[in-house]
Parts: structure tokens; sequence; C-alpha cells
């Protein structure tokens, strides 16, 4: 079962890093043109010139800065994408807090960037697809959709809210040929989450010991009992990116280790 996006045009936001980054080198690896997003021109060129570096043809990639929270941002990172055929609303933010302390503004800020900036780019980008009959929008959820960590509750409820995006979104794109979904990313490896773990265990530990630490205190549930590589999350994007994936829609699929106990989603 070969996977071949050829012809296929991507737009993954938030990919100058982690787990987008990824998700932009596996589907050029795939065959797809790829729009690399992030807030800054020099970022993006950055991620280029890495993707080149790891052996992507330069005539794959595009380079797509903006904002994609601010109307005029998206707008640009949508202009320099061509028509998008793939959506991987991929950009979130997350930091541990105290339940308690947190403002009515962070709250608001978690909603704007976390459930927003994808329910605009699908709006943005939705109609086209469903117009040519064929489109795919994968939506980078979390564990923490799931089991609303404590320490970071206001994520866990955007990325709650990401999965009825999901759902609902599917409903209206209902008979067209496009399918829209969510992954579940369990803890994974990337600079964001580096700087996360810091806040939760000591930042005097080397990396490896920290990881395992976190691990221990925070995700015991973990069933690979390890932080997830970001290449684990893009092989499932890639995978419902492709028309093997045409019967699966509205769904939340898991990349999680095992992390939550449950036996659904
Ligand atoms: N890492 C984990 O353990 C984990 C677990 C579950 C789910 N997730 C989810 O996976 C996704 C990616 O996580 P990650 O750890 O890879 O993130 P990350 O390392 O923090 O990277 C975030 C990316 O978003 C970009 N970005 C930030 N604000 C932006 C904006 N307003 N407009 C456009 N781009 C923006 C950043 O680029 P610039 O700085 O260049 O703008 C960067 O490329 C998130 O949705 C996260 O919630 C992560």
């Amino acid at each position: 079962m070969g996977i071949d996006l050829t012809g296929r045009t991507a737009f993954v936001s938030g990919s100058t890093q982690g787990i987008g980054l990824a998700i932009a080198r596996r589907l050029a690896e795939a065959g797809a043109r790829v729009a690399v997003n992030g807030r800054t021109a020099e970022r993006v060129e950055e991620a280029l010139t890495s993707l080149v570096a790891a052996g992507i043809a330069p005539e794959l990639l595009l380079a797509a800065p903006g904002d994609v929270t601010t109307d005029e941002g998206l707008q640009t990172a949508l202009d320099a994408s061509g028509e998008v055929e793939i959506l991987v609303n991929n950009l979130g933010i997350f930091g541990a807090a105290q339940a308690l302390e947190v403002t009515d503004a962070e709250w608001q800020r978690y909603w704007d960037v976390n459930v927003m900036s994808a329910v605009r780019l699908i709006r943005a980008t939705l109609p086209q697809m469903k117009e040519a009959g064929w489109g795919r929008v994968l939506n980078i959820a979390s564990d923490s959709a799931i089991v609303t960590p404590a320490e970071m509750i206001h994520y866990g409820v955007s990325k709650t809210a990401l999965l009825a995006v999901s759902r609902g979104f599917a409903k209206d794109a209902a008979g067209t040929g496009v399918t829209v979904n969510s992954v579940i990313a369990g803890p994974t490896y990337t600079e964001g989450v580096q700087d996360f773990v810091y806040q939760l265990v000591d930042p005097q530990l080397p990396w490896a010991e920290a990881e395992a630490e976190f691990m221990r205190l925070y995700r015991p549930q973990s069933l690979v009992q390890r932080l997830i590589r970001p290449e684990e999350i893009a092989n499932m994007v890639v995978y419902l990116s492709s028309p093997l994936a045409s019967a699966t829609t509205g769904g939340a699929l898991r990349v999680d280790g095992g992390y939550t106990d449950a036996i659904l989603p």
C-alpha cells in the first residue's frame, strides 16, 4: 500500500518546528507540495532550508509565513499557498498553569489560537475542497482533549473543542469526498514540549533524565513509556491525507503511545 500524494497541495499551520515540521516533511516525502507556515518569513526560510537539507526537493516547498490568528496573516499565508487540498491545523499553544490562576484573557487566548485558527482556516479552504470533490482536513488534538490534565485545563478544553470542530465540519462535508478528522497526539518530543517539561521538573536535570522524570510523574499511564517522536504523529497524518483513508471521517485517531486509558476513541 504505497502512499502517493503527488500533485496535491498541503498547508500545515505552525510548521517551522516540532510536529508541524515533521508533518511537512512526511507529506513532501509522499510527493505533496507543502506550504510551510510560521509567524515570520525568517523562521519559515530556516525550516525550508532544513527540509531541503533533509532531501526534500525545493520545488515541493512553498513559503507561507503569516500569523494565522489574525485575518491579515491568515490571508497572506493562504495567498502564498495556492489552492489547498490538504489542510493540517497543527498550530497550538500549551503551557502549565495553576487552574485557579488562569485569567479570562488567557482562556480567551487559548480559544483564539487553538480553536479559532483552525475554524478560520477550515472556513477559508473547505468550500473549494467540497467544490473539487476531494480534500482532507486534519486537526491536531491532544490526549489532553480527553483526559483534561489538572495543570493545563484551559489547554485541554481547547483541544476537546477541536474534536467537536472536526466532527461538525465532517458533517458539513458529508458526501463530498472531503474527510475531516482529528489526530490525538500524545506527549511528543518537540522544542515546545522541552520548555513545558522543564516547567514541571527540575530544570537542572539533563534532558534524558528530565524526560524520564516527566513521564514517571506526569504521564505514568503511557504504554510506550517515552515521549513520542514527531514523525510518529506525521505518519498518521500522511495516511489520513491519502486516498487510502477515504472512509475515515468525523473521527479522532490516537497516536498517544497508549497513554489514554480508554478503548475509544
Ligand atoms: N508536543 C506535544 O507533546 C504535543 C502533544 C499533544 C498535542 N500537541 C499539539 O501538536 C501541535 C504542535 O505542537 P509542537 O509541540 O510541535 O509545537 P511547538 O514546538 O511549540 O511549535 C509551534 C509551531 O507553531 C508556530 N506558531 C506559533 N504561533 C503561531 C501563529 N500565530 N501563526 C502561525 N504559526 C505559529 C511556531 O512557529 P513560529 O515560532 O516560527 O511562528 C511553531 O512552528 C500543537 O497543536 C500541540 O497542541 C503537542
